[in-house]
């Protein structure tokens, strides 16, 4: 077996956490002073962590340990403190996890000061201040101020206790092995150096579906292990919470019911939260998806999901705890004949009419698209529709339906198109990203959660460069006014060093892909054209024959799915005026999610000018010649690049290229014989 040991000294396994000596002796010559010493002013379990990442960190990247201080030794060094502690002219408006960092007169002696807020600020900035470092930022004149924009910023790990991640594609559990918490913690106190460096807060650790063996992780069976996980977590500033099964009152208490206004079933969560935070004092809460996917809940018993959140709430009210409950409430059987039940509906029809009933300690989590994380969606209108509720943001960086970790897909371009989503909700000036901040209806909770893309290969992620998504979507969840071009050069500096033509290649590799990979996948917006059940590769009629129906009502005359007011679902009517009139019109719905809005001719000419079937064709046949671009631009780097990350992504560039010729094989011939209509360009179609 490999252990950790050894992978740490792996490359894919640092990440971007990697503190190589540094040979640029420019930058030495001005910054080593830097290097030598740490002074705590303080301590604490979290300031701790800081130190040892940057005694860590100072050892590799100037090879030699820094000295640690506990009074400031009157020469130049990096000070760690409160901000509290530090006289006026350190006067900064700081919230909870905000920091400074600045390079300052302090005890007459030049000093780089990181003062939080909280230890946990104290963290950030020595990750930040490692950061200015791997970017070889002048560390002479810093003036830095942060406040994180999103209170919460979580990870939704679906990891099962028998090792398996449903939709992981980067190997088994780092968690879980053989239905038992596992033995080896340098691991998951590795991730979460990962994942605070990024400033992630919050982590659920099973999966969302909580089975069997799962449910029990709230016992006493388990509550002591998995009390040892969230110490390593706490240590770096991040609370667990678990996934809890909503029948647990029957399945672990014997009861006949869980009927959610029955007051055995109240005592009983009661006591469960009492014997929870007597493990766990700190527990940030449960997270909760109920009657979706045949999963139990509140409509068992003909409750609604108020009463049901409302009902937990109620339980971890006293200790601070929160219900983070899930949206993702659907009919997951829909009859092909029935043509007005609109999956993408759903939500909206079962949560719209709760809003206001909802207790302050519950938010409710929303994906971010209205059907399940496709490489393309409208998005979800729930968002701004609920004035009077908390509401969190769902995305995925686990790459389910954009490639399996297997093709290249950088989802920062899509986050940010979402953050940045105009919901008009007050009117203008009401973009998703304000709403999950909170900042919109002046929420209590707020904030935005992803379902994780690690596992157990040693560079965590399986594609070396899905990292980027990892890091990508800390950094935009701690500020989504950051553009994805900041984010994406730091990524590639902190990962690949601070060469102009790695930096430049490995960019527009990672800007490139989504569209790509959209281009030889679903087309248009209707999304869903994939194997049914594991959602790899092309079945353009998977979906459209299977139990779980989802469709895109191809046939020969035409595709797409009318969710007009007029003539369709109605689902157009769940946005607000400015939204609605968009897409309801043929005439204004932007091509690229025409066929999510409108059921179309093949013949119909998109705004491009192009007609429907001529796009499929182009952009299918457009999608592989780029993807064997891709692999070129990467070889250019060769000699660049460790071969053990070179192999890892080109192996992968490989496999893409080979899939994509797939995709778009199957896709085209499949359109070609349905529509009759040939190829302008007539290439080979199958
Ligand atoms: C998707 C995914 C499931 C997951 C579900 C969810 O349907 O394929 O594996 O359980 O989303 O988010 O609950």
């Amino acid at each position: 077996m490999v252990t950790v040991q050894h992978l740490k000294r792996t490359e894919g396994y640092k990440a971007w956490l990697r503190y190589d000596r540094i040979q640029d002796q420019t930058w030495l010559s001005e910054n080593k002073k830097w290097l030598s010493s740490i002074t705590l002013l303080e301590t604490s379990p979290i300031i701790e962590s800081a130190k040892r990442e940057l005694v860590g960190a100072f050892s590799g990247l100037n090879g030699q340990k820094p000295t640690v201080y506990t009074e400031h030794p009157k020469m130049p060094t990096v000070v760690l403190t409160t901000i509290d502690r530090l006289d006026k002219t350190f006067a900064f408006s700081l919230h909870d996890d905000g920091y400074i960092i600045q390079t300052k007169d302090y005890n007459g002696t030049s000093s780089i000061i990181i003062a939080g807020k909280t230890d946990k600020g104290v963290l950030y900035g020595s990750f930040h201040l490692l950061r200015f470092i791997q970017t070889r930022t002048n560390l002479n004149d810093l003036d830095q101020i942060e406040n994180p924009k999103n209170r919460l910023r979580m990870m939704n790990q679906w990891d099962n206790m028998d090792g398996s991640i449903e939709r992981g594609y980067a190997g088994s559990s780092i968690f879980y092995e053989n239905n038992t918490i596992t033995k080896e913690k340098e691991r998951i106190k590795d991730y979460a150096r990962l994942l605070s460096s990024i400033g992630i807060n919050g982590i659920s650790i099973n999966n969302v579906n909580v089975h069997k063996v799962e449910t029990k992780l709230i016992t006493e069976k388990w509550l002591p292990e998995v009390a040892e996980m969230a110490t390593i977590f706490r240590q770096y500033g991040i609370k667990t919470f678990l996934s809890i099964n909503y029948a647990s009152p029957i399945e672990l208490g014997g009861l006949l019911t869980a009927d959610p206004l029955d007051s055995e079933v109240r005592a009983w969560w009661k006591e469960k939260a009492v014997e929870i935070y007597r493990y766990i004092p700190d527990f940030g809460g449960v997270v909760v998806k109920a009657d979706s996917e045949h999963r139990p809940g509140p409509f068992t018993y003909e409750r609604n999901h108020a009463d049901g959140a409302n009902m937990l709430a109620e339980a971890f009210a006293p200790f601070q705890g929160i219900v983070i409950w899930r949206c993702f409430v659907y009919n997951c059987m829909q009859d092909w004949r029935d043509r007005k039940t609109d999956r993408a509906k759903a939500a909206y029809d079962h949560f719209k009419p709760l809003d206001g009933q909802f207790h302050k300690n519950v938010l409710l989590q929303i994906k971010n698209g209205p059907m399940d994380f496709q490489v393309r969606e409208a998005v979800s209108p729930l968002f701004g529709a609920m004035s009077d509720t908390n509401q969190m943001l769902e995305l995925q960086i686990t790459q389910e339906y954009t490639g399996q970790q297997r093709h290249v897909c950088y989802l920062l371009p899509q986050w940010k198109e979402i953050l940045e989503f105009e919901t008009f909700a007050k009117g203008e000036g009401s973009p998703i990203k304000r709403i999950v901040a909170g900042s919109t209806f002046n929420n209590e909770l707020s904030g935005i959660t992803a379902v994780s893309n690690i596992g157990d290969d040693s560079n965590w992620t399986g594609h070396q460069l899905a990292q980027a998504n990892l890091f990508g979507y800390g950094r935009l969840v701690w500020n989504p006014d950051l553009s994805v071009e900041e984010i994406t050069n730091e990524w590639v500096r902190v990962t690949f060093g601070n060469d102009s033509e790695v930096i430049q290649k490995v960019t527009t590799i990672l800007f490139e892909s989504w569209p790509i990979y959209e281009s030889y996948t679903s087309p248009l917006g209707v999304g869903w054209m994939v194997n049914p059940d594991h959602h790899y590769g092309p079945n353009v009629d998977g979906y459209e024959y299977s139990v779980w129906g989802t469709y895109h009502y191809a046939d020969c005359y035409g595709i797409g799915v009318d969710r007009t007011v007029k003539t369709g679902t109605g689902y157009t009517e769940q946005y607000f005026k400015e939204n609605r009139d968009l897409y309801e019109s043929l005439d204004t719905c932007p091509d690229d999610l025409l066929l999510f809005f409108h059921h179309v001719p093949y013949t119909h000419k998109l705004q491009s000018g192009k007609s429907v079937i001529q796009h499929i064709y182009d952009t299918h046949f457009e999608g592989v010649e780029q993807a064997i671009h891709l692999k070129e631009q990467w070889v250019s780097l060769m000699t660049k690049i460790d071969s053990e990350r070179y192999d890892n992504v080109l192996q992968r560039l490989e496999e893409q290229i080979e899939h994509a010729k797939e995709w778009r094989d199957i896709i085209n011939t499949y359109f070609f014989r349905k529509s009759g209509i040939k190829d302008e360009k007539q290439r080979k179609i199958y």
